[in-house]
């Protein structure tokens, strides 16, 4: 069995307004997909996951699209695992030419599906890393940040930015304004991060800002303004300055919570940080459920999460300084 893993991220500044062309800053963090692929010769596809927060599943396609069984899918994020996967072979298909591979594929993660910390970017890479390799082609970073995007755009109706599997193949902090993908140098970032058990719909909160902006020149000078905060983000980081650094992280909160992608347990999650003493404190990725990210050098962030209603895991995440890593 070939094996690569992927790391997942936060957003420190950006999420959403990435999505049209202005910049994010992000950070890798040592929580990892780990994919693994065996080839075999009767064409199907077959997908085993386990710790996806969910019972472990195992679903197989046939040889052909038009051959797929009904998946049982009670579980709409598991349905959301099984498509990523599956697009990410098709691009493992493209990139080999070889269309008559079928595939045993086995996912275990450590990175909460759907909650912000970019568990479908960091899959998608590391599924066509394994994937590709297995048939003996090892792709470079860059090749293999474009496929895994290609996989994410496809798999969300064409809602994603470049920015979470650019992260994820690369590692370490990245800043990402529309094509522009780079590594920035960043402090050690004290990330403290707060998961309320849930998750977010990415298609219905892009789709939801989306229309915002269409309607409220507020909304979207709104995403303009998160822009300018992760420009100025990047600055602060960038000199070591954290208080300023969680300022503004404070601000864009407030900003995305305007955005209506904020949830009840999200925003009690970020008071409970503040009242701790955090840096600064806000949502993750799409919104809607699933994690905040804080900085707070001290443990004291950490224990009032742990202790916070409607936090289900509260943990520090250090930087994950690799990207994709080739396990075997
Ligand atoms: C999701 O992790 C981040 C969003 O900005 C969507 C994207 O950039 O693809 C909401």
């Amino acid at each position: 069995m070939t094996r690569s893993s992927a790391p997942g991220k936060v957003y420190l500044f950006g999420e959403h307004a990435v999505v049209y062309g202005e910049p994010a800053v992000l950070c890798a963090i040592e929580r990892r997909a780990r994919v693994g692929v065996e080839p075999r010769d009767d064409g199907r596809l077959r997908v085993h996951a386990e710790d996806l927060s969910l019972d472990g599943f195992t679903v197989e396609y046939g040889a052909s699209a038009g051959d797929r069984p009904d998946v049982d899918v009670s579980e709409s994020l598991v349905t959301a695992a099984t498509q990523y996967v599956d697009s990410a072979i098709e691009h493992v298909r493209d990139v080999t030419g070889d269309e008559e591979t079928g595939f045993d594929v086995t996912i275990e993660s450590d990175i909460p599906l759907g909650a912000g910390l970019g568990s479908s970017a960091a899959v998608a890479v590391a599924a066509i890393d394994a994937g590709t390799r297995a048939l003996g082609t090892t792709l470079e970073s860059d090749e293999l940040a474009e496929r895994a995007y290609r996989t994410e755009y496809e798999v969300q109706d064409g809602q994603a930015s470049r920015a979470d599997t650019f992260c994820s193949a690369t590692g370490g902090a990245v800043r990402v304004e529309g094509d522009d993908c780079r590594s920035i140098e960043a402090p050690d970032v004290p990330i403290v991060i707060g998961f309320d058990g849930g998750a977010g719909d990415t298609g219905e909160l892009v789709s939801g800002v989306r229309s915002l902006r269409e309607e409220y020149e507020f909304a979207a000078d709104t995403v303009e303004t998160i822009g300018d905060l992760a420009r100025n983000g990047e600055d602060a980081l960038t000199a070591d300055d954290l208080e300023e650094a969680g300022r503004l992280m404070n601000f864009n909160h407030g900003l995305l919570s305007a955005l209506g992608v904020s949830s009840r347990s999200l925003d009690t999650m970020v008071w409970a940080a503040r009242d701790a003493g955090a840096l600064g404190a806000k949502l993750t990725g799409a919104g809607g459920g699933g994690c905040i990210v804080t900085l707070d050098p001290t443990p004291e962030t950490e224990t009032a999460l742990s202790f916070t209603p409607g936090c289900e895991e509260a943990f520090r995440a250090g930087l994950a300084e690799t990207g994709v890593e080739r396990l075997e």
